[in-house]
């Protein structure tokens, strides 16, 4: 399976990867539904959903304050690196992600498209005041919802894509652009489950790339493939990519 793959990866010079929550699991961060899912915990459309938020901005907010623990203290895994140095090495020219843990950008990848946004700023619904998250932590515990520093508003939340929510425009249309002239897609830790997400590497197949899943449990995507690889990211990814490299170089 890897070799196969390998031959793909070396032979790529505009390779897109698509990354998902799995791909920062061995970076402590919980997935949504792999067998540790934060889903299989919370119900989503009560958590993360724009029109329960605005009815009960708490329920959101208790959950956020204890992920923010594991997410701030996340580091890249080998998988992310990996895929950093498939860009290094001229591969992949550009990830597109599910994730807003920041962790792609952090390992050293420089073309990253986050299509649900970012966890590190929180945005005020009313007054469109920004302030940093963890600014908003260190007073979760005395103010539960935070209110907004500048209107006292509370509706502050994350900026990220809540359901219900659009995607950030640009953010979308980037990733189709580079979808759409992809020689290769690598799908990473993602259920593929969730759209407009989820299109984006259909749209590399519907051009005519190749697709590889890495990714722990099946996806409605593995008849598509012409390799799916059953394995963590962050042991299969740097296989991978010395593979890759050895033909490549050979
Ligand atoms: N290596 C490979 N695969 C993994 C690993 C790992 N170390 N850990 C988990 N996985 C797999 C799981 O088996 C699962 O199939 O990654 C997949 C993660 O899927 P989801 O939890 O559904 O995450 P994702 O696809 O990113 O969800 C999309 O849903 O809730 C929304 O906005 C949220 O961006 C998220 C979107
Ligand atoms: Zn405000």
């Amino acid at each position: 399976m890897i070799e196969r793959a390998a031959e793909l990866l070396a032979r790529a010079h505009q390779g897109l990867v698509f990354t998902g929550a799995g791909v920062s699991t061995e970076s402590g961060i919980r997935d949504f539904r792999g067998p540790n899912g934060l889903w299989k915990q919370y119900d989503p459309y009560k958590t993360a959903d724009i029109r329960y938020f605005m009815e009960d901005p708490t329920r959101y907010w208790t959950i956020s304050r204890e992920r923010w623990r594991t997410y701030k203290q996340a580091h890249p895994n080998p998988g992310h690196y990996a895929i950093a140095a498939m860009e290094e090495a001229g591969h992949v020219s550009a990830v597109v992600t599910q994730n807003t843990d920041g962790l792609h950008a952090a390992a050293g990848s420089r073309t990253v498209i986050e299509l649900h946004g970012n966890g590190s700023q929180v945005v005020c619904l009313d007054c469109g005041g920004r302030e940093p998250r963890v600014d908003v932590q260190a007073r979760l515990e005395t103010e539960m919802p935070p209110r907004c520093r500048l209107c006292s508003g509370t509706f502050i939340k994350p900026a990220v894509v809540f359901f219900g929510e659009a995607l950030p425009a640009g953010a979308l249309a980037d990733a189709y652009a580079h979808a759409a002239t992809a020689d290769l897609v690598l799908v990473v830790g993602s259920s593929l489950q969730v759209y407009p997400a989820a299109d984006i590497p259909m749209e590399g197949v519907r051009a005519g790339a190749p697709l590889i899943i890495v990714n722990e449990e099946r996806t409605p995507f593995d008849e598509l493939a012409q390799v799916v690889i059953r394995a963590k990211s962050g042991e299969a990814l740097p296989q991978l990519l010395e593979k890759a490299q050895q033909l490549a170089g050979a």
